[in-house]
Formats: C-alpha cells, sequence, structure tokens
C-alpha cells in the first residue's frame, strides 16, 4: 500500500510551522497585507526554527528535514499569511540550489546565511521585462574582466529583491546571446554590491505584505569567484530550482486554499438564509464538497511530487502537475468562499478577500498555468 501518511519527525515540522503562523503570522495577516510591512521580524523568528533551510543539510546550518517536511511546513504557514510564506519558499529554493550546485565555501557562506537569517531571506532573479516564460531570453550580460565578473542588465518581479542578503542572478556569458539556453550562468550576489540598484516596489493585487521588485545591474562588479556551478549550466539550475520550487507554490496555494475552506464553512455554520444556516443549503453543501475534494487531490498531487523529489528521483512533471492543479483548485475554491460570504466576502471585514487576492499569482509565478502545461506535454509527447 502506499502511504501517503507524514513520518513523526514530518509531522513535527508541520505541527512547529502551525504553531508559529498561528501565534506570529495570522494575528498580524491583515495589517501585513493593508500596510504592506514586509515581515524581516518574523522571517528572522522562522530562521531560529530551521523554516528558511527545510531540506538544506544540517552542515550547512539546515534543518535536513527533507522535501515532504518543507510542503508540509509551507502549507501551515500559507493558511495564515501567504505573503510571508512566499519569502519563505524562495529563500528555501535559492539555499537549496546554492547547497546543490556551490563550492564548499559558497554553501558555508551564503547558504548558511539564508538559512539562519542574517541575510534576512535570499532572491532568485531570472526573470525581464520582456521574458518571464520564456526564461532563455534572457538579456543581462556578464563579462570577465581580471578577478571580477561585470553584470550589466535588469530583472523583474524579484521577490523580496529589497531585502535579500544573498541573490541568485542569471546573466549570459556569450554576450551575443549565439548559445542560446547554454550561454547562461548563474552568479551568487551579495544585497547592496555596488552597482545593485533596486527599482520601484510593484504595487500589486495580492501578496501585499512581500516585496516585488526591479533591479538594474549597472557596472555592477562581483568577485570571480561568484558564478554557482559551471558557466553555461545556468539554464539547467534554474530550471532544476524551479522544479522543486513549484513543490513549495503548489504547498502555497493549497495553504491559502484550506485557510479558504475553513473560512467558508465557518460563515456557512454562522449565517441563516430562509430560517436556517446556510450550511444546510444543498447549493452551499456542495460547492463546499467541491472545494474539500479538489484540495484534498492537490494535497495528494503535492505530496506525491515531494516523495518523488526526497526519493531522488525524476519528477519534472509530478512537480508541475501539482502546481498546475493546486494553483487552479485554490483559486476556484477561494472563488466559491468568496460566493458563499455573499456581499461581506467583497469587504475587508473578511480575510477570504485578501486569500482571494493573494491566491490569484499562484497560477503565474514560478512558472504560469500555460508553462506547466507545456511541460507535462513535453514529457508525455517527446520521444
Ligand atoms: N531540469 C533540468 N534541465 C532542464 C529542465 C529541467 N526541469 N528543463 C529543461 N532543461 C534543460 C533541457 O534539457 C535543455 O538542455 P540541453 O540544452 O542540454 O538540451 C535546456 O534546459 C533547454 O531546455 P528547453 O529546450 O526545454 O528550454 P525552453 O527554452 O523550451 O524552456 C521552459 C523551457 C519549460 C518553457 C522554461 O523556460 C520555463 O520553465 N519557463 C518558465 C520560467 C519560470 O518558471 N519562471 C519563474 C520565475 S521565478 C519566480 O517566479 C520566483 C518568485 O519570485 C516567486
Amino acid at each position: 500500500m502506499v502511504s501517503f501518511e507524514p513520518t513523526e519527525e514530518q509531522l513535527m515540522v508541520q505541527k512547529t510551522a502551525r504553531e508559529f503562523a498561528a501565534r506570529e503570522l495570522a494575528p498580524k495577516a491583515a495589517e501585513r497585507d493593508h500596510e504592506g510591512t514586509f515581515p524581516r521580524d518574523e522571517l528572522r523568528k522562522l530562521a531560529e526554527l530551521g523554516l528558511l533551510g527545510v531540506n538544506v543539510p544540517d552542515a550547512y546550518g539546515g534543518a535536513e528535514m527533507g522535501v515532504v517536511a518543507y510542503s508540509l511546513a509551507v502549507t501551515e504557514l500559507a493558511r495564515a499569511c501567504a505573503s510571508t510564506t512566499v519569502a519563505v519558499c524562495v529563500s528555501n529554493m535559492a539555499a537549496e540550489l546554492i547547497c546543490t550546485y556551490g563550492s564548499e565555501a559558497q554553501k558555508q557562506r551564503y547558504a548558511r546565511a539564508i538559512v539562519d537569517g542574517s541575510a534576512c531571506c535570499g532572491a532568485f532573479a531570472l526573470s525581464e521585462t520582456h521574458c518571464g516564460s520564456d526564461a532563455a531570453a534572457l538579456r543581462t550580460t556578464a563579462r570577465r574582466d581580471g578577478d571580477s565578473w561585470v553584470l550589466d542588465g535588469s530583472k523583474q518581479w524579484i521577490t523580496s529583491g529589497d531585502h535579500a542578503g544573498v541573490l541568485v542572478v542569471w546573466a549570459r556569458t556569450d554576450n551575443q546571446g549565439d548559445r542560446g539556453a547554454r550561454g547562461i550562468a548563474a552568479f551568487i550576489v551579495e544585497g547592496g554590491s555596488e552597482g545593485l540598484h533596486v527599482g520601484k516596489h510593484e504595487d500589486k493585487l495580492g501578496l501585499r505584505g512581500s516585496t516585488t521588485v526591479p533591479l538594474t545591474f549597472e557596472s555592477c562588479r562581483i568577485p570571480g569567484d561568484a558564478m554557482l556551478g559551471n558557466d553555461g549550466d545556468g539554464f539547467r539550475l534554474a530550471m532544476t530550482a524551479l522544479d522543486g520550487g513549484r513543490i513549495g507554490i503548489a504547498s502555497q496555494a493549497l495553504g491559502i486554499g484550506l485557510a479558504a475552506l475553513d473560512a467558508a464553512r465557518d460563515y456557512a455554520r454562522e449565517r441563516s438564509a430562509f430560517g436556517r444556516p446556510i450550511a444546510d443549503k444543498q447549493a452551499i453543501q456542495w460547492m463546499i464538497a467541491d472545494s474539500a475534494t479538489e484540495l484534498e487531490a492537490a494535497r495528494l498531487l503535492t505530496l506525491r511530487a515531494a516523495m518523488l523529489k526526497q526519493a531522488g528521483v525524476p519528477y519534472t512533471r509530478e512537480a508541475s502537475m501539482a502546481k498546475l492543479y493546486a494553483s487552479e483548485a485554490a483559486n476556484r475554491v477561494c472563488y466559491r468562499a468568496l460566493q458563499i460570504h455573499g456581499g461581506y466576502g467583497y469587504t475587508r471585514d473578511f480575510p477570504i478577500e485578501r486569500m482571494s487576492r493573494d491566491v490569484r499569482v499562484t497560477t503565474i509565478y514560478e512558472g504560469t498555468s500555460e508553462i506547466q502545461r507545456l511541460v507535462i506535454g513535453r514529457s508525455l509527447t517527446s520521444a
């Protein structure tokens, strides 16, 4: 029999995240959203709990608890505050990437700094103004100059890009772009580096407690040993990181969906119409039943992708399936939950309004639904 039951250790990580979320994230989630407050203190506390490096080896300061534990933790955090959770997801993704491909010195310095919170968080700078889905079309360049690399270009949609002490940045080392996806390398850049300029915060629909900024590199000189992995391997590194990242976003979407379902069920029990709680009406029960069923399917797909990654076997397709399904299901769940709340759901007096805005981006970032379908479709049809 295939077991999806978490182990004792995984349950412990889940419980840690759940208790932290209830105590530290939930009470100020609405305020973070209204005021656009970045969760800096909360990230420091999450680092103390090991939640910025759940799947990072102990040798680099991580919790070394694996991918399933990571997924369970992200879901618990997202139930309380999706804004904080995205900074957690990107930090875990950057720290893991550095641990997988970095030199010993890079792992000790940069992965550790993300995980122990001294870097505040990590960032992942791949997209540019003209290319998000077509990541290999990026134009930022890296030129060797003596003992240094010099970066020029700009990046777009960088989560936590203004707070991160450690950024992984992708740039072309074939200045003409003639090597396509094979002309790209990844670099580790320290936040605050000279020549790295942070642009204006995006005024977003949701995740308003998380920052999203453009970055400009103007003759940004970084050390000669700042390359992560080998020259020409950068695109593959990005794809590998995103495979894992998509499990994180599927887990986040699941968490938002579960919170919306809870809110809808509670409201439906309290609210009466035509002399009875609306929870007794079949129309409402069917919405709740569909939502619970879809979230259960999302949970199983996400856990399966996490289990495959943890087992060290290919999981690209399963991660895309989890991300595609969980993000779209969570959007449907939030839509129904708001519908159940009626007019009240459309106001800031109820958290479903924030959840409905926060959930929207889960079908867009770390690969749109269309890109997930492309990845899944190619894997099923290529010879
Ligand atoms: N693992 C390892 N290698 C992979 C891979 C994977 N999952 N996918 C592709 N590759 C390799 C291929 O094998 C190929 O290698 P060779 O050159 O050796 O043959 C190379 O990468 C190029 O692959 P493709 O020809 O498939 O590349 P493509 O240009 O057709 O693009 C794509 C593929 C799937 C569309 C990719 O561009 C993609 O995933 N796009 C979406 C980008 C994305 O998700 N961006 C998110 C931004 S980050 C973010 O949102 C974070 C945040 O802040 C929240």
